[in-house]
C-alpha cells in the first residue's frame, strides 16, 4: 500500500484543526537520527493531570533522549502500524501500485501531532505535520501487519503530544492499528486507534486519534479541548441523509425497517415506537422510505451491506472465515437448499428415529435446486457436510441434551431443571399466592383468576398444605399467560400454528428436586378455554401431560428468543452503544471501560434485522408468534422491561428467586441454592461490580465529579431520552449523581453484554438442537374427547405428538440457525481478556493492575464453577446423564462449546 521514501518536509500547523484543509505551513529541515526500536511501554498518568511515567511492560528499550539540536529543535519519530487484508487479492496489489503512481511514494498519509499546550498565536493546540515516510520491515510472523514511519522536528517547547490528526490521501481506506511516538522523556507515547481511516476522496476531514491517556472532560489539556468536541460532533452527524459505507456516524432510528410493504402486502409490519408499541432505538441508516409507506424505511437487498458505522463492521477474521461467512451461507445458501430439498415433502417426523437420522444419516441436500450457492456452504464444526453421489449431505451434531441421556427430555425433573440451568433460566418465579391473578384488563380478557386451585395443587404436594408450601417457598411458576394471551387468537390464525398461553406450577420437594405439578393452558379470555393438566398416571393422561409440557416449551422458546435474547440483550444494548460513541470522547475513561463490551453488536443486530427478525424472516417462520413476533417483543418492552431490574440481583429479587441478605457477597441469598444460572451468574456479577467500582473510584476522585462530568451526564440523558425514548418518562431510571450510581449503571450494562447474553445465547443448539426437547412452535392443540383428532391421538399418541411438533423443514431450518447463533468466532474476546492489538487502550498503571485482578478473579471463578459441576449434591448440574452447567464458564475455544463469556454481544 505504501512505499519507502525519504521524508520530504515537516510543517508546523498554524491554523485550527478543521479549516477547510488549508493550513499555513512553516518548513523545517528533517534529518532523521532514529533507528527502529521495539519499545513497548505503558505511559502512566491516571488522574494525575497527565504526568508521564514509564511502567512495567517495556520489552526492549532503546534509550530515547529528549535533546534539542543547535536550533532548539527536537527530533521525534512516529511509528504507524497498519493492518492490511489477511488475504490480499491480486486486484488489491494492483491498486496499491496504482496508488504509488498517483500519490507518489510516501505522500499518501499525512499526520499532524497536536500538543497538550495552546499555541498563543492560533489559540489552538501547537502542532507539527509530517508525511509518512515509508515501510519499515517488522520481524513478525504476522504478514498483514505493516509499520510505517514519520520523522518530526519539533520546537523544544512543544510540550507533550496528546492527539494526532491523520489524513489519508489514498483512494482507499486503510485500517490503522496504532501510532507510537518516540522521542519524549518517559518513553514512547501510544495512540491506539483500531479504526478505519477513510480516504480523503470520501471525506475531507482529517481523523483525530487521541493518546491513550484517559481524561475526564474537565481534565482535557487545553491544546486538545477543541478536538475533543469536534470529534464528537463529527460522530453525531446531522441526522440527515443516507449513510455511506465509509461513514462513522452514530444516530438513532425507530424499528421501521422490518417490513417490506413494497414487495408484498403480507410483509407490512408495524413501526415499533410510541406509547402503543414502544421499543429501543436502532442505529440509523437513513435509507429512503418505501414507496407504499412513507414512514417505513426501504430494505436493502444483497449484496449491498446494511450500514453500520465503519468501525462496527466485523473484522476480516470474523467476516471471512467464520461468523459472517457462516451467516451468509446460512441465510443465502443452506436455508434455501433445505427448503428446496424438503419443501415438496415438508412433512412431520413420522417417528423419533426420523429425528435421530438428522445426526446419523444427515439431510441429503438437493444440489440441482441451488447450483452455485450450495457449493459455497461454509459451516462450522457441528454441521458437517459431505459430498456424495446424490448431492451434499448435511449432518447435524448430536446436541448435548441427548448426548448424555437419550431420554432425559421426557422426565419432569429435567423439564424443571432446564428452568434453572437451561438456555432460558430467567422466567421462573416464586409463587406467592393462590389464586393466581392476571394483570390483564378484565373487561377485555375476562376473569382475573387462574383456574389452578388450591385443591388441585394440594393433590400434588405429597400431604403438605398449600399454605405451608408457600410459606416454605417451595412453589414456583413460569407464567406466560399475560404476555401471550393478547396474541393467541392472532397466532392461531396463522396456518399450521396452534399455541396456548401457559402457566406452569413447579414444586420443590424436601429432597430438593424441582418438578412441574400443574400446567394451565388458555386459548382465549373465556374461562371455559382454560384447562389445567397434571402429570397423571394412566397412559392417556401421561401422553396429554407430555403434550402440555411441549406447549409450555414452545411458549418458552418464543419468549426466550424474542424477549430475553433479542429484546433484553441485543436490542437494549444498541442504544447504550450509540450514546457512548456520540457523547463520550474516546479519551473518556468510561468510553474506554465500555469499549470492549460494544464490539460487533451493531453489525450483528443489523444482520439480524435483515435476515432473522424481519418480516418473513427466519424467526417469524420458525417460532409460534409468526408475523406477530416483534409486536410480542414490543409488548414485553412495554410491560416488563425496566433498566433498574436488568441487574442480576434485582432481577432475582423481582422474581422472588432471591431475598436481600447483606451478609451475602452480592447482597442476596438464593431461595433455591442449586440454581446454576443464578449461582454462577452472581459470581460473575460480583467480579464485574468489583472491577467497575474500582475503575470508577480511580477516575472520579472528587465527590462531585460525576455530576460535573458534562459528557457523562449527556450520555445518560441521551440513553434515556433518545435511545430508550419511549421509556423516557419512567420513574425507575436510576439517577446518575454519585460514583455508586455510575458503578451500578455500568455493571448492569456490562453484565447484560457479557454474562447475561452468554447464558441466554450459547445454549441454543445444545438445548434446542433436539426438537422434542424444545419445539419452537406447535402445530396442533391438545385433542379433547369430543374432537375428531382425539381418536387419532388414542390410536397413535407418538405420531400425534410428533405431528404437533415443527415439520422436518421447520425443524432443520431452526436447528441450523441455533447452531450458528451458538457459535463462538475464532476472534472472540472473552471477559477479562484484552486483545493484544488493544493492549495500549489505556496508559494507567493502576488500572492495569485492577484489570489483572479482574482477570485473576475470573480465573478463580472458572475453577469454582468446575468444582460445583463435580459436586454430587448439586443435582441440577451433576448426576447420571446430567450435563454440567457451563454456560457461565468465562473462557471457551471457537465453535459451539456451550461455554464462554464474550465481552460483547457478537452473535
Ligand atoms: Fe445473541
Amino acid at each position: 500500500m505504501f512505499s519507502i521514501h525519504p521524508l520530504n518536509s515537516i510543517t508546523l500547523r498554524q491554523s485550527p484543526p478543521f479549516s477547510n484543509g488549508r493550513h499555513r505551513r512553516i518548513q523545517f529541515s528533517s534529518v532523521s537520527r532514529w533507528r527502529r526500536v521495539q519499545t513497548k511501554a505503558v505511559v502512566s498518568g491516571g488522574d494525575n493531570g497527565g504526568q508521564i511515567q514509564t511502567t512495567a511492560t517495556t520489552k526492549t528499550k532503546t534509550s530515547i533522549p529528549l535533546e534539542s539540536n543547535e536550533s532548539g529543535e527536537i527530533e521525534v519519530k512516529a511509528m504507524i502500524t497498519i493492518r492490511k487484508k489477511m488475504k490480499e487479492k491480486l486486484i488489491d496489489k494492483i491498486e496499491d501500485q496504482w496508488e504509488y503512481f498517483i500519490n507518489g511514494v510516501g505522500q499518501g498519509i499525512q499526520i499532524q501531532l497536536i500538543s497538550h499546550q495552546i499555541d498563543p498565536v492560533t489559540n489552538s493546540g501547537k502542532s507539527v505535520q509530517s508525511n509518512v515516510r515509508g515501510w519499515v520491515p517488522k520481524p513478525s510472523s504476522v504478514s498483514y501487519i505493516v509499520e510505517y514511519a514519520a520523522n518530526f522536528t519539533i520546537p523544544s517547547d512543544f510540550g507533550s503530544p496528546c492527539a494526532i490528526l491523520i489524513t489519508n490521501l489514498h483512494a482507499k481506506e486503510f485500517y490503522l492499528l496504532e501510532i507510537v511516538i518516540h522521542g519524549f522523556n518517559g518513553g514512547p507515547i501510544f495512540f491506539p486507534a483500531n479504526t478505519w481511516i477513510h480516504s480523503h476522496n470520501d471525506n475531507h476531514e482529517s481523523r483525530i486519534i487521541f493518546s491513550n491517556q484517559a481524561y475526564l472532560p474537565s481534565q482535557t489539556p487545553a491544546g486538545i479541548k477543541d478536538l475533543r468536541r469536534e470529534d464528537l460532533l463529527s460522530i453525531r452527524g446531522t441526522g440527515k441523509g443516507e449513510r455511506k459505507q465509509h461513514d462513522r456516524i452514530y444516530d438513532y432510528a425507530p424499528y421501521n425497517d422490518l417490513g417490506n410493504p413494497d414487495k408484498d402486502k403480507e410483509l407490512v409490519r408495524p413501526i415499533l415506537e410510541g406509547d402503543e408499541m414502544p421499543y429501543p432505538r436502532r442505529c440509523r441508516t437513513g435509507r429512503p422510505p418505501t414507496l407504499s409507506d412513507p414512514f417505513s424505511e426501504s430494505r436493502i437487498e444483497k449484496p449491498h451491506p446494511v450500514y453500520v458505522p465503519r468501525d462496527e463492521t466485523f473484522e476480516e477474521i470474523k467476516q471471512n472465515t467464520f461468523s459472517s461467512g457462516r451467516l451468509k451461507a446460512l441465510f443465502h445458501n443452506l436455508i434455501p437448499s433445505l427448503a428446496a430439498t424438503l419443501s415438496s415433502s415438508d412433512i412431520s417426523f413420522k417417528c423419533f428415529s426420523d429425528i435421530d437420522k438428522l445426526y446419523i444419516d444427515g439431510v441429503l441436500l438437493n444440489v440441482e435446486e441451488n447450483k452455485g450457492g450450495i457449493n459455497d456452504l461454509l459451516l462450522g464444526k457441528l454441521m458437517n457436510q459431505f459430498l456424495s453421489a446424490g448431492g451434499r449431505l448435511l449432518k447435524y451434531e448430536i446436541p448435548e441434551i441427548i448426548k448424555r441421556d437419550r431420554f432425559s427430555w421426557l422426565r419432569d425433573n429435567e423439564f424443571a431443571r432446564q428452568a434453572l440451568a437451561g438456555v432460558n433460566p430467567v422466567n421462573i418465579e416464586l409463587l406467592k399466592e393462590i389464586p393466581i391473578q392476571s394483570k390483564l384488563d378484565p373487561t377485555i380478557y375476562g376473569p382475573l383468576e387462574s383456574a389452578i386451585t388450591k385443591e388441585l395443587l394440594e393433590q400434588e404436594l405429597g400431604g403438605m398444605s398449600l399454605e405451608k408450601a408457600i410459606e416454605e417457598k417451595r412453589l414456583f411458576i413460569i407464567d406466560y399467560h399475560d404476555i401471550l394471551l393478547p396474541f393467541i387468537k392472532k397466532m392461531n390464525s396463522i396456518p399450521g400454528r396452534k399455541a396456548y398461553a401457559s402457566r406452569t406450577i413447579l414444586f420443590n420437594s424436601k429432597s430438593g428436586i424441582l418438578r412441574p405439578i400443574a400446567i394451565e393452558l388458555s386459548l382465549h379470555q373465556a374461562r371455559s378455554s382454560r384447562r389445567v393438566y397434571t402429570h397423571g398416571h394412566d397412559a392417556t393422561t401421561n401422553w396429554i401431560w407430555k403434550l402440555a409440557k411441549a406447549h409450555v416449551c414452545s411458549n418458552d422458546a418464543g419468549i426466550h428468543q424474542l424477549v430475553n435474547h433479542w429484546l433484553r440483550t441485543h436490542a437494549s444494548m444498541e442504544p447504550y452503544i450509540i450514546a457512548t460513541h456520540r457523547q463520550l470522547s474516546s479519551m473518556h475513561p468510561i468510553y474506554k471501560l465500555l469499549h470492549p463490551h460494544m464490539r460487533y453488536t451493531l453489525e450483528i443486530n443489523a444482520i439480524a434485522r435483515q435476515n432473522l427478525i424481519n418480516g418473513g424472516g427466519i424467526i417469524e417462520a420458525s417460532f409460534s408468534p409468526g408475523k406477530y413476533a416483534l409486536e410480542l417483543s414490543s409488548a414485553a418492552y412495554k410491560n416488563m422491561w425496566r433498566f433498574d431490574l436488568e441487574s442480576l440481583p434485582a432481577d432475582l429479587i423481582r422474581r422472588g428467586m432471591a431475598v436481600e441478605d447483606s451478609s451475602m457477597p452480592c447482597g442476596v441469598k438464593l431461595v433455591i441454592d442449586d440454581y446454576p444460572y443464578a449461582a454462577d451468574g452472581l459470581l460473575i456479577w460480583s467480579v464485574i461490580k468489583e472491577w467497575v467500582e474500582s475503575y470508577v473510584k480511580h477516575f472520579y476522585a472528587d465527590p462531585n465529579s460525576v455530576t460535573t462530568d458534562v459528557e457523562l451526564q449527556a450520555w445518560w440523558t441521551e440513553i434515556k431520552t433518545k435511545g430508550h425514548h419511549d421509556k423516557q418518562n419512567e420513574p425507575w431510571w436510576p439517577k446518575l449523581s454519585t460514583k455508586d450510581d455510575l458503578s451500578g449503571i455500568l455493571t448492569t450494562m456490562i453484565w447484560v453484554a457479557s454474562g447475561q447474553h452468554a447464558a441466554i445465547n450459547f445454549g441454543q443448539y445444545p438445548f434446542g438442537g433436539y426438537v422434542p426437547n424444545r419445539p419452537t412452535l406447535m402445530r396442533k392443540l391438545i385433542p379433547q374427547e369430543n374432537e375428531p383428532d382425539y381418536e387419532n391421538f388414542i390410536q397413535n399418541p407418538q405420531l400425534f405428538f410428533l405431528s404437533s411438533l415443527p415439520t422436518q423443514l421447520q425443524a432443520t431450518k431452526v436447528m441450523a440457525v441455533q447452531d450458528t447463533l451458538s457459535t463462538h468466532s475464532a476472534d472472540e474476546e472473552y471477559l477479562g481478556q484484552v486483545n493484544l492489538q488493544h493492549n495500549h487502550w489505556i496508559n494507567d498503571h493502576e488500572i492495569m493492575k485492577l484489570l489483572n485482578k479482574f482477570s485473576s478473579r475470573l480465573e478463580e471463578i472458572e475453577e469454582i464453577i468446575k468444582a460445583r459441576n463435580k459436586d454430587t449434591s448439586l443435582k441440577n448440574r451433576n448426576g447420571a446423564g446430567v450435563p454440567p452447567y457451563e454456560l457461565l464458564l468465562p473462557t471457551s475455544g471457537p465453535g459451539v462449546t456451550g461455554r464462554g463469556i464474550p465481552n460483547s454481544i457478537s452473535i
